[in-house]
C-alpha cells in the first residue's frame, strides 16, 4: 500500500510509515476498527497529545508502548482517542418510533408473564442513546421502571462510559428531543440553564459497562432489544460479520435488531431476518429458546 510522505510538525512528531501501519494493524485486531491510509492525519492529530502526554518523546516510541501493551492505561487512551464518538439524543428517530409500536408490546407481555426483560445499547458512546431508549420506553409503558426490565449500556471508551454514568448534558434543542419526551427524560441542574440531568428512574434502567466487541462478551441475552448503530461504519466487512453474527446470536426470538442508517447486515445474515423498518430487523423463525426467566435478577 503506497502511504503519504510522514506527516511531519516537528522533529519527533513525525507519524512514520512504519508506526501508520502498525497502530493501524493494532487497532484492527483489538477493536475491528479499520484505519486505511485516508485517516492517517486523523491518526496523527488524535494522538499527538496523548504523545506528549505520555512524555515518551516520540510517535514511534508511543505506538511501540501501545501496541506491545505494556500500558494498560496507554491502550484505553489510544483506544479512547481513535474511536470516533458522535452521538446525539433521539438519533435516527424513526428507530425509536418502530420499538415503541413493534417492540414494547411484546415487553409489557413477556413482563407480564413474569420474564425477565433485557435491552442493549451496544456502542452506547456518551449515553444519549440508552437514555433515549429508555425515555421511549417509559413514555409507551410508564410502569417499566416497576418491572424487571433493563438496558445494558457499553462502550469500549472509558471516557465516553463516565459521560454516560455522570449522565449529565448540555441541554438538547426541541428540534432534537420534543418537549414531551424532554420532561420524561429530563430534571434541571441546579445552577445551571443550559444543563440537564436524565431522570433517576430512567438512569436506573440503565446500566453502563465496559465491553469491547472483539474480547468475549460477559453476556449471553437473549436481549428483546439490540441497537448497535453507527460503530460497524468504521470496521471492515469481515469484523462486521463477526459482530452481527455475535448479536443475532444474543437476540431474543422476538427481538428486534437496529443497525445505523447508513450500515448493512451481511447477505447471509440478512436473508434470517426480516426488516420491519429503516434497518431495523426481527429474526424470521424463532432461533434457540430463550433462557429461561429469574424473577428478580437485577443483573445484566
Ligand atoms: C459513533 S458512536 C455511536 C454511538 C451511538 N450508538 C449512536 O449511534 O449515536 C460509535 C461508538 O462505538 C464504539 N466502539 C468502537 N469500536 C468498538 C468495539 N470494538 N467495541 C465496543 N464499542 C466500540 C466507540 O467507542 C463509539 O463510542
Amino acid at each position: 500500500m503506497k502511504l503519504e510522505p510522514t506527516v511531519a510538525a516537528e522533529p519527533g512528531e513525525e507519524l512514520s510509515d512504519s508506526a501508520f501501519l502498525k497502530i493501524a494493524a493494532f487497532m484492527r485486531e483489538r477493536t475491528g476498527i479499520s484505519l486505511d491510509r485516508g485517516s492517517r492525519r486523523i491518526v496523527h492529530s488524535r494522538l499527538q497529545r496523548h504523545v506528549k502526554r505520555s512524555g515518551v518523546g516520540d510517535f514511534d516510541k508511543y505506538i511501540d508502548l501501545v501496541t506491545s501493551g505494556t500500558s494498560a492505561d496507554e491502550v484505553q487512551h489510544a483506544i479512547g482517542a481513535l474511536t470516533t464518538n458522535t452521538t446525539k439524543f433521539c438519533r435516527e428517530a424513526e428507530h425509536f418510533t418502530i420499538f415503541e409500536n413493534e417492540v414494547v408490546p411484546a415487553i409489557v407481555q413477556a413482563l407480564r408473564d413474569g420474564q425477565r426483560v433485557r435491552l442493549w445499547s451496544a456502542a452506547c458512546s456518551s449515553g444519549e442513546e440508552p437514555y433515549t431508549l429508555a425515555a421511549s420506553l417509559v413514555r409507551a409503558f410508564p410502569e417499566a421502571p416497576r418491572h424487571d426490565i433493563r438496558i445494558l449500556a457499553t462502550d469500549i471508551d472509558q471516557t465516553v462510559l463516565q459521560r454516560a454514568r455522570t449522565a449529565e448534558y448540555a441541554r438538547p434543542p426541541s428540534s432534537l428531543v420534543s418537549d414531551e419526551l424532554a420532561r420524561i427524560m429530563f430534571e434541571d441542574v441546579p445552577g445551571s440553564e443550559d444543563r440537564v440531568r436524565v431522570r433517576e428512574p430512567l438512569r436506573d434502567l440503565v446500566t453502563v459497562r465496559y465491553l469491547n466487541f472483539f474480547d468475549p462478551w460477559p453476556v449471553s441475552g437473549p436481549f428483546h432489544t439490540i441497537f448497535c448503530r453507527n460503530a460497524a461504519i468504521y470496521m471492515d466487512s469481515t469484523a462486521q460479520a463477526v459482530l452481527w453474527a455475535g448479536l443475532a446470536r444474543v437476540l431474543h426470538p422476538e427481538g428486534m435488531l437496529f443497525i445505523g442508517h447508513s450500515e448493512r447486515l451481511t447477505p447471509e445474515l440478512n436473508a434470517t431476518f426480516a426488516q420491519v423498518g429503516r434497518n431495523a430487523y426481527r429474526p424470521k423463525s424463532a432461533g434457540p429458546a430463550p433462557r429461561a426467566a429469574k424473577h428478580n435478577d437485577r443483573s445484566v
